[in-house]
């Protein structure tokens, strides 16, 4: 569905006779339809520079990226972006705001009501449809957001820290929720984080960056089932993934030292 074949990105220099900066260095990468994966890796690193690409917001400097067998090259529907600040209409109600996509793309108003009066249910904003932005919590608000970018039945969803800003208890109701929505529907996600056990709590594949230029050091299958249980955070197999990805981000001293 989505495949990165040694992407590079350079952003232009900051300052006068500055060298380029290099964000990401030959990232290759498929991700399968229906899969779930996070891309996991220490500020900096070039995440959100690789789903900037993917979305075609960023050009790619090096390399090419496919969705759908077709060229990356601008933004496009099948492909819903989720950031970390819920990017919701301030002046329209939650039901607008979650329908707006949907007054742009077709124009058959009782079904599409009905549609988005279903997405509201389905995520759990029922007996808010009139309430603006500023009424609700991050964790509503960022429901909402998730809810305007599903409404249009995308292919693939990419998501850039969308629980970054959220206390820990609404974030970890915000994955089991995005969990239950995914097993639904069955987008294939795309979904950055640089929190580790995030990582592991949702994706069948991990992918673990390097710092910058943000590499990708190793890809790891979670082998944990599902539907997932919170239960599984305490583990020895989810604590055995931990370990892996925390040792991969943080090498023990004399490994790098037998490596230099
Ligand atoms: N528009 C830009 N212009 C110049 N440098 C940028 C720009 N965006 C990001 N960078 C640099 O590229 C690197 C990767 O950034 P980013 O993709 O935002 O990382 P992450 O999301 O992992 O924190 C950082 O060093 C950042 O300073
Ligand atoms: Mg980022």
């Amino acid at each position: 569905m989505i495949a990165l074949k040694e992407v590079s990105k350079f952003y232009p220099p900051t300052a006068r006779g500055a060298k380029p900066v290099l964000a990401v260095d030959h990232v290759s990468a498929e991700i399968e339809e229906g899969e779930f994966v996070c891309i996991v890796g220490p500020s900096g690193c070039g995440k959100t520079t690789v789903l900037n690409m993917v979305a075609g917001f960023e050009s790619v400097s090096q390399g090419e990226i496919l969705v759908g067998g077709k060229l990356v090259s601008k933004p496009g529907p099948e492909r819903a972006v989720v950031f970390q600040q819920p990017s919701l209409l301030p002046w329209m109600t939650v039901f607008d705001n979650i329908g707006f996509g949907l007054t742009l793309q077709e124009g058959r108003k009782t079904r599409q009501r009905d549609k988005v009066a279903q997405m509201i249910e389905t995520m759990g904003l029922g007996g808010f449809e009139g309430h603006f932005p500023y009424q609700l919590s991050g964790g509503m608000q960022q429901r909402a957001a998730i809810a305007r970018a599903l409404i249009t039945e995308p292919e693939i969803l990419l998501m850039d820290e969308p629980f970054g800003a959220l206390d820990a208890q609404t974030r970890a109701d915000m994955q089991k929720f995005l969990l239950a929505v995914w097993e639904r529907l069955r987008p294939t996600v795309l979904f950055i984080t640089h929190d580790v056990e995030e990582s592991i709590v949702l994706a069948d594949r991990v992918i673990v960056m390097t710092p910058r230029p943000g590499r990708i050091a190793e890809t790891i299958d979670i082998g944990l089932g599902r539907p997932r249980n919170w239960d599984m955070i305490l583990s020895p197999e989810f604590l055995r993934y931990k370990k892996e990805v925390l040792t991969i981000l943080r090498p023990p001293r004399d490994a790098s030292q037998n490596a230099g």
